[in-house]
């Protein structure tokens, strides 16, 4: 809590980081609620390399809820954002801070308005910048501001109205958003499977093919296959309840070669979907294609997985090498058949860049 004149200002500040699906959530149920037709898996980020952080204020000196990303103001009137605004105003619990002089009843948090302000810790023009992190963020910190007494899973319920995974990155480590049968979408939360320090040996590289934004985004190209695709329908009812039950068994014992096996096969049932769509959605580009075959071909060889790769709604390859050996050589693959045009390599390489000495 600082003072202004006459006035005061409560903050609090949080960072959460993205995460990424090895069950991809695609294809909602419920538009409004963002309820899934499907349960998903994802791992989340460390936070030093791609996160969100975020500072939330009240003052009884703010005429308005504002917010700015990355230093630009921007519009707060979306459905998304007043979702999450509500619902945390309406959990908000009495505050006092004697030593100050503040005291805020539970009912005047209505009353006053927030100013916001996020940042990323990654290039938002990378095609990366995925509102994961920030919806994450932004529950989280303005309910640690508005002392809301609610636990994570009731959180993540919150973060999923701001954007559907934004749910998964409420915990580090494994996480399972349970798709839920309510209409209320009271039981569609994220629950943790494993933390952070249960599987180690895995390194993740995130390999940027483009940096342009997206053409179709998740919110259309979901409602589009929803609509459309009789694949989706397979998927979500027989394909991945039989998928997650072997992917969490995969991730409980580290069997990195069920989990490569899963993880690679749902990333491409996902994007066959995305191409059974009508009318057609392409996510993965050349470069894509070209990534997966390397993979493909190098696991082929060594007999059993080393590597495997997801995409989301995009083409940036994220590949997960079983351990930090195999994540060095993966690397000098990439550097041989794609080549960056400057060889300043510390300018591509984001997070620990010690691995390129391994
Ligand atoms: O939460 P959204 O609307 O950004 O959708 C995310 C969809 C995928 O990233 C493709 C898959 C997933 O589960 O994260």
């Amino acid at each position: 809590a600082s003072e202004a004149v006459g006035q005061w200002v409560l903050m609090s500040t949080g960072r959460s980081p993205t995460n990424i699906a090895v069950i991809k959530y695609w294809g909602k149920r419920d538009e409004a609620l963002i309820l899934p037709v499907n349960d998903s898996i994802s791992v989340t980020l460390d936070p030093d390399h791609l996160s969100a952080t975020t500072t939330v204020a009240v003052s009884p000196a703010f005429s308005s809820d504002r917010m700015w990303l990355n230093g630009k103001e921007i519009s707060l009137s979306g459905g998304r954002f007043q979702s999450c605004l509500r619902e945390i105003r309406k959990r908000a619990c009495d505050f006092e801070d004697e030593k100050k002089g503040i005291k805020i009843k539970k009912e005047d948090w209505e009353k006053l308005h927030v100013h916001i302000a996020s940042y990323n810790n990654f290039p938002t023009a990378a095609g990366l910048a995925s509102s994961a992190a920030g919806f994450a963020c932004l529950v989280f910190t303005l309910g640690k501001l508005m002392n809301v007494k609610e636990d994570y899973g009731e959180l993540s319920s919150i973060a999923r109205q701001g954007s559907g995974s934004a749910c998964r990155s409420i915990y580090g480590g494994f996480v399972k958003w349970c798709m839920g049968k309510k209409d209320d979408g009271s039981d569609s939360i994220a629950v943790q499977l494993a933390d952070e320090a249960h599987w180690k040996d895995l390194v993740i590289i995130i390999a940027v093919v483009s940096s342009k934004q997206k053409e179709t985004s998740s919110t259309t190209g979901m409602r589009d296959s929803v609509e459309t695709s009789p694949l989706l329908q397979y998927r979500a009812q027989t394909v991945v309840p039989s998928r997650v039950l072997k992917m969490e068994e995969a991730i409980k014992h580290h069997d990195f070669e069920s989990f490569a096996k899963l993880t690679c096969a749902d990333s491409n049932q996902f994007h066959a979907v995305c191409l059974d769509t009508s009318p057609p959605i392409f996510y993965m580009n050349d470069t894509s294609h070209r990534i997966i075959s390397l993979v493909e071909k190098w696991n082929q060889s060594e007999g059993s997985p080393q590597v495997a790769y997801t995409f989301d709604a995009g083409p940036n390859a994220v590949l997960i090498a079983r351990n930090r050996k195999t994540a060095a050589l993966l690397l000098q693959k990439l550097l041989y058949y794609f080549p960056p045009q400057d060889k300043d390599l510390s300018s591509y390489l984001v997070g620990d860049k010690s691995i390129l000495s391994d």
